[in-house]
């Protein structure tokens, strides 16, 4: 349609059950941001009055471009064919489909006035989440390569106060802390320039409270996280009229994109949401839109891992393993995972300097190879999964000798390694297909093999691509992670009921884009409960519990050398997606014993964590203390996590209050995971009503460093 055509003014509103972001067309055709917040009935009356006036409104574009009003970082600068650097898009059409009856499809299609160069903005609403995703098609039809400088996949302007951000940085066994700070005058970036285990430092996702700090069930926060497990870039610059434009998507850093004449650049889903009741239900809707939209199997319980990495690093024969599953099994561990050091032979994976690349069973530690071990975990009832770093090569190993162009690498400088390794080229398709041959060949000879854990132990670091041009090297952070995804694509498609864990040193690959291939991650090395505290807090704001893996491992703790009881690595753990990863040759009987109980305490509540509805009720930033709550969507369940991080006096009162339970119902609250000597809640066994459990709480008798309790409520008609 021509601009001249378009009505005086024209509303486009994409709406969810509770939330409207509302954007306008004006008479020469520009599209602007005018609205997001609260669910508007009628959106056009908007138009004349909030938030942002005319004057100031005009360099509000949908979607900001370099060479248009907006005189700040844009989400899209692109050089044209003939090298003209600017870009003026206008509305051509827009349209508003219902996929389904959750899901609604806004395409908003812009045009170039002068170049055949066009631009779809796509926003899917899902109604009953409250969620919307935004992702941006750049489309080139003039002559020539279009080079793309800047390609974000979300824009937004919003007004407000004052703006508090909350991040999640952190670095290796220390990942997802959470940081709120206030944004000043000037641009706050938030980014990765790793190019591969990109979440260990920083994480693509964001809340934003408008006028205050964030809380948990109050005020105004918009959340975001992206789905890109690549660079990327979270933008927040503040203008001089004290407005906030943030945009998000792939880190343009050195990633200039060429896109060829008749071709179309996609960029990665961005999801938001705004709540008007502080960061609650920002989480909740982010887990439940994850869990039945961004995450395989999202309704399916994971089971309980036992993973021998821990437990046995790289020592181990038939016999240690065979064990080690006997025990598991006798635990009521669901899946053993066979980690690293499995493999090579002419480089034995003796340790973290060889073999790395070189996938075949190693015969002096394994000689009757994996099927031998299958059929042990099966003799158990347990299922059996495996470890395995396909992205990556030890220069020690016949991979490297045989294949030396296929390692990412600066031409003339000498190569840095990283844990003894190097990276796959997988901008080249050859190195795809190797990658996904890898996989597949393991899960085609050993079909029984139930779980694959996938890590990535380097960044990127000797940029350079053997494979892509000189004139194109810049492609290679994009195009390493799309050739990531083709291959995850590729192995999900023929092996749909394997599942994936997705591992980058620990946490560095928690981002929505790997976790679509995957049905959980490993949030980190760190295995500690104390650290675990924090670290999970920071995690649930975005990532659903079912998807996090959390393992109880030895005491004192291998990474932070903290002794912990065993009651509270396993009331952390159980927070989340539970697993074990120590020696269980090494427990006593008594430790057996208790584990075994929490197990089974674990799989007849895994339900409600899995998949209820996450309450953070105190924040361990905020108090020497922390508790979390699971609520079924019913309401009919519930359980409890709290945790003291240090020694508090008598004039200390430890009273929780819940959330998220129906005021008028009974709940008989019963503790779970006691040990004999110590009863932590008065009320053990009785039944309160949810009113009282929500104003006047419980009062826990966690008083010491270290101690944490566990309570499980269930409605009583
Ligand atoms: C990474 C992972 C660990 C373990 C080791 C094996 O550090 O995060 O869980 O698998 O590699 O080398």
């Amino acid at each position: 349609m021509n601009a001249d055509a378009l009505d005086k003014k024209r509303v486009i509103a994409i709406d969810t059950q509770n939330t409207s972001l509302v954007l306008m067309a004006n008479n020469k055709g520009f599209v602007f941001h005018k609205y997001y917040g609260e669910r508007q009935a009628t959106p056009e009356n908007l138009l004349d009055v909030i938030p942002f006036d005319k004057m100031r409104m005009e360099t509000f574009e949908a979607l900001s471009v370099f060479g248009g009003e907006y005189p700040g970082e844009p989400s899209l600068k692109a050089t044209h064919a003939d090298g003209n650097m600017t870009t003026d898009l206008r509305y051509q059409s827009h349209t508003q489909t219902k996929i389904d009856d959750n899901i609604v499809e806004t395409r908003i299609r812009l045009k170039d006035t002068y170049y055949p160069f066009f631009v779809t903005l796509v926003y899917r609403a899902y109604q009953a989440e409250d969620i919307i995703t935004s992702q941006v098609f750049i489309e080139n039809k003039e002559d020539g390569a279009v080079v793309l400088e800047n390609f974000a996949s979300f824009d937004l302007v919003t007004e407000g106060r004052e703006y508090w951000l909350t991040h999640f940085h952190g670095a290796w066994a220390n990942e997802m802390q959470m940081e709120e700070e206030k944004l000043g005058k000037g641009i706050k970036i938030i980014d990765s320039k790793k190019g591969v285990r990109t979440t260990q430092a920083e994480n693509p996702s964001f809340m934003l409270s408008l006028g205050q700090p964030a809380e948990e069930e109050q005020g105004t926060v918009i959340g975001g996280a992206l789905a890109w497990s690549g660079n990327y870039r979270l933008c927040f610059e503040l203008d001089s009229l004290n407005i906030l434009h943030m945009n998000a998507g792939m880190n343009p850093f050195g990633s200039a994109y060429h896109v060829e004449s008749g071709k179309t650049f996609e960029t990665p889903r961005f999801t938001f949401t705004y709540s008007a009741n502080g960061k609650g239900p920002v989480t909740r809707r982010f887990h439940r839109w994850a869990r039945r939209y961004s995450l395989r199997d999202g309704d399916m319980p994971r089971p309980v891992v036992l993973n021998s990495w821990e437990g046995a690093y790289f020592t181990f024969d038939e016999d240690t393993l065979t064990k080690m599953m006997t025990h598991a099994a006798g635990l009521g561990v669901e899946m053993f995972v066979l980690d690293d050091g499995w493999f090579g032979n002419k480089y034995p994976r003796n340790n973290d300097k060889a073999g790395l690349g070189d996938w075949q069973v190693n015969k002096k530690k394994l000689p009757r190879g994996i099927d031998y071990l299958i059929d042990h975990a099966e003799k158990e009832g347990i299922k059996f999964g495996i470890w395995v770093e396909p992205e990556m090569v030890n220069p020690k190993s016949e991979l490297a000798e045989n294949h030396p162009d296929w390692i990412v690498q600066r031409p003339h400088r000498e190569l840095l390694e990283m844990r003894h390794q190097l990276l796959l080229d997988l901008s080249n398709p050859a190195v795809q297909d190797f990658v996904f041959k890898v996989v597949d060949d393991l899960l085609v000879k050993h079909p029984r093999i139930a779980y694959i854990k996938w890590d990535a132990n380097r960044h990127v670091q000797n940029f350079g691509s053997p494979y892509l041009p000189a004139d194109r090297q810049s492609h290679l952070w994009i195009d390493y992670t799309r050739g990531l995804y083709s291959v995850y694509g590729r192995l999900m498609a023929k092996h749909p009921k394997v599942i994936f864990q997705a591992c980058s040193s620990g946490g560095g690959r928690v981002d929505f884009g790997a976790l679509a291939y995957h049905h959980e991650f490993c949030a980190s090395d760190n295995t500690d409960a104390f650290s675990r505290i924090f670290l999970q807090w920071g995690t649930s704001h975005f990532y659903p519990a079912m998807a996090m893996g959390a393992h109880v491992s030895g005491s004192p703790n291998h990474q932070t050398g903290n002794s912990s009881p065993l009651k509270l690595r396993f009331d952390v753990a159980m927070s989340g997606r539970l697993g074990v990863e120590l020696q269980p040759a090494d427990m006593t009987g008594e430790e057996m014993e208790y584990s075994k109980k929490c197990i089974a305490e674990y799989k007849r509540i895994r339900d409600v964590v899995q998949l209820g509805d996450l309450y953070r009720l105190v924040s361990p930033y905020k108090e020497d203390r922390s508790a979390l709550m699971y609520v079924t969507p019913e309401k009919n369940r519930a359980v409890v996590f709290a945790y003291s991080t240090r020694y508090h006096s008598r004039q200390d009162h430890p009273t929780v209050k819940l959330h998220g339970l129906e005021p008028d119902r009974e709940y008989k609250v019963k503790e779970l995971n006691s040990t004999s000597k110590s009863k932590l809640f008065n009320g053990n066994g009785k039944t309160f009503s949810g009113n009282f459990l929500m104003n006047n709480g419980v009062q826990l008798k966690i008083r010491k460093a270290n101690e944490s309790v566990v309570l499980e409520l269930t409605e009583v008609k």
